[in-house]
């Protein structure tokens, strides 16, 4: 059986041409001088003129370069080599100082040579690919300089419980297992239509109390964990995007978490 990190990442390098020729990643909006920054992470990251940033798992860097284009000294981190490459393409393209690592997430203090960071931002479909929760919160913690900011928004476990499908079929289990569930996956939620050579990928399920205990153990103490009605992208069929970017369930039907931040600091004495 192939490794599920090796599976996973020959998915991803096959998505990201995929992906930047996708109406969902928008990439020429992006080079005419769009955000591809949510409003969402915008209001509760707040302001990162002259800070030093690390964005983990930054796919093929939009995010990343937004984040530039609002001041920031980027790094960004993913483990497909694909997606390095084409960041660094486009950064060059939008004239954007940046720089693109290729590492495993959990590695990534190593790959920047015990390198700190004013801020670790990481979003959207970033801890199902996650065999280790508290590997990863250490490596958080590890990117920190001390008072240092780490901000996550992510798809919220209990959205995860059920498959997208229109009949809101209920699928996967909330609790985590120590194996991955492996599944094949026709497109991806960027390119639903998308025909890949690489189908199968890994999941691990993450469980709420388990990210925020993890990134407890790991040193950080929470300025907040909000849950939100909202989701970067329609993963149930009868959700409609508003005015915010997000995606959200018809009013009236029962309500449901969609997504949830946190943010977190490393105590300035740590
Ligand atoms: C859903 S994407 C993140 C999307 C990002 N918010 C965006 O829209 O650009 C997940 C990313 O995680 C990366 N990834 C998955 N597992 C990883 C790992 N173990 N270490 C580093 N990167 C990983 C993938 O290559 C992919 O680029």
């Amino acid at each position: 059986m192939t490794d599920p990190i090796e599976l996973n990442r020959r998915r991803w390098d096959e998505l990201v041409p995929i992906h930047a020729g996708s109406r969902f990643y928008d990439v020429e909006g992006f080079l005419a001088g769009a955000c591809s920054l949510l409003p969402i992470e915008l209001a509760e990251l707040g302001d990162v003129r002259g800070k030093s940033l690390v964005h983990l798992q930054c796919h093929f860097g939009l995010d990343t370069l937004s984040w530039a284009r609002r001041g920031a000294r980027v790094t960004g981190v993913d483990f497909a080599p694909a997606a390095i490459a084409k960041a660094a393409e486009l950064a060059e393209q939008a004239g954007l100082a940046a720089r693109f690592v290729e590492s495993e997430v959990t590695a990534a203090p190593d790959a920047l040579g015990g390198e700190t960071f004013d801020v670790v931002f990481t979003s959207w479909g970033v801890l199902g690919w996650l065999p280790d929760l508290d590997a990863w919160a250490r490596a958080v913690a590890a990117l920190l300089t001390p008072g240092g900011v780490f901000y996550l928004v992510e798809s919220h476990p209990t959205m995860l419980l059920f498959d997208g499908s229109a009949d809101g079929r209920r699928t996967w289990p909330y609790f985590r297992t120590a194996e991955p569930i492996e599944a094949t996956v026709e497109g991806s939620y960027a390119a639903p239509d998308a025909t890949l050579e690489n189908r199968r990928e890994a999941v691990w399920i993450f469980e709420l109390g388990q990210v925020v205990t993890a990134l407890i153990d790991a040193g950080l103490c929470l300025d907040f964990l909000h849950e939100h009605d909202g989701n970067c992208s329609a993963m149930i069929p009868s959700m409609t995007k508003h005015p915010d970017g997000l995606w959200r369930l018809p009013e009236g039907e029962l309500g449901l978490p969609l997504s949830f931040s946190i943010r977190a600091r490393r105590a300035s004495n740590s």
